[in-house]
């Protein structure tokens, strides 16, 4: 029987987790349930950092970047005693369940406190698409569009100039970013952290466009590549004769008003874990197959291994030639 749930972000902020947040807590409302808001994370749990949530409470927020809940990374939650503190904190303030939006970090800590006996359910939120389980985290669209629109105007100023622009996008160890934003914009190479950078082939195409008359040039590379911008520039600039500039997207990525993608895939995700909750289901991360919504025990979810999509991969290498 749940009577009272709770509600977190955690980890990097992701476009989208305002819309899941409000989707939680007017689902839970509607079905009669008390809902505290914890600030900041798991470092908020530990700290009692709550906030009673009314309807009020999550006017206005559906189309907004950034978390109103505020997010943080916790050390201390990494502890077996961090963990434990923070189950006997749910447990004092009578917490039936435990509603996490998060990346994979997150969902380690949300799958211990479920070992601990407290009912949790994680919603994917992550620009960096790194979690194998689902086809799509909430943040990834909006980041990706974000990227794109940076893209756009670097091909701008490439084609003006004739020079090659390099850019570096997010995603830790995941290039889902550098990989979707490079075959939107029309991108002549990628660099992957799934993949060894073949950057002599790249010099090829680089010089075989040159000599066609082609002006422009943009190289997404992904932030976990092994090769930094500096030395892919400078064997660029070696190969090529090019003039090279280089962009760090950096936390631009992180922000802006979600996609409508991202609002009704978060919205419906907060729906269903609140649908999970009441139905006496715990222990599971929610995700999307084939566009429709699953979940998945955390043990399952955390232990499939993420790698590229290869057949995107093949179509970016055909569409770059
Ligand atoms: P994300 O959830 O976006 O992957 P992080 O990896 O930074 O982000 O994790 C967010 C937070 O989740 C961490 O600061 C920490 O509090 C908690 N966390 C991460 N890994 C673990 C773990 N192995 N055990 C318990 N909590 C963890
Ligand atoms: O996980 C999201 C992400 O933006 C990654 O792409 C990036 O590596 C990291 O977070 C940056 O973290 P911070 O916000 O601590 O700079």
């Amino acid at each position: 029987m749940i009577n009272k749930i709770a509600v977190l972000t955690s980890g990097g902020d992701a476009p989208g987790m305002n819309a899941a947040v409000r989707a939680v807590v007017k689902t839970a409302l509607i079905n009669g349930l008390e809902v505290i808001g914890i600030r900041r994370g798991y470092a908020g749990l530990l700290e009692e950092d709550f906030i009673e949530m009314k309807r009020g409470s999550v006017s206005d927020i559906l189309q907004r970047g950034g978390t109103m809940l505020l997010t943080a990374r916790c050390e201390r939650f990494k502890t077996p005693e961090g963990v434990a503190a923070g189950a006997e904190i749910l447990r004092r303030n009578h917490v039936d369940g435990l509603v996490v939006i998060g990346g994979n970090g997150s969902f380690c800590g949300a799958q211990k406190l479920n070992d601990l006996g407290i009912a949790t359910i994680g919603l994917p939120a992550t620009i960096d698409n790194d979690l194998a389980y689902t086809e799509a985290s909430i943040g990834f669209d909006t980041a990706i569009n974000t990227a794109l629109y940076a893209l756009g105007n670097l091909r701008d100023t490439s084609y003006s100039h004739g020079r090659v622009n390099v850019v570096q996008v997010m995603g830790r160890h995941c290039g889902d970013i550098a990989l979707h934003s490079a075959i939107s914009c029309g991108a002549e190479g990628v660099f992957l952290p799934e993949r060894e950078p073949d950057i002599l082939s790249l010099c090829k195409t680089i010089n075989k466009r040159r000599d066609l008359g082609c002006l422009l040039n943009i190289v997404v590379v992904a932030e976990g590549c092994s090769l930094s911008l500096e030395e892919i520039k400078n064997i660029l600039a070696k190969q090529t004769g090019a003039e090279i500039r280089t962009t760090v997207l950096g936390h631009v990525q992180r922000g802006g008003s979600p996609t409508s993608y991202d609002r009704l895939f978060a919205s419906r995700l907060g729906a269903y874990a609140i649908d999970l909750l009441l139905n006496g289901q715990t222990g599971r991360a929610c995700g999307q197959k084939y566009g429709r919504l699953v979940d998945f025990s955390f043990e399952e979810a955390l232990a499939i291994n993420k790698d590229i999509d290869d057949s995107l991969l093949k179509l970016f290498e055909m569409l770059s030639k």
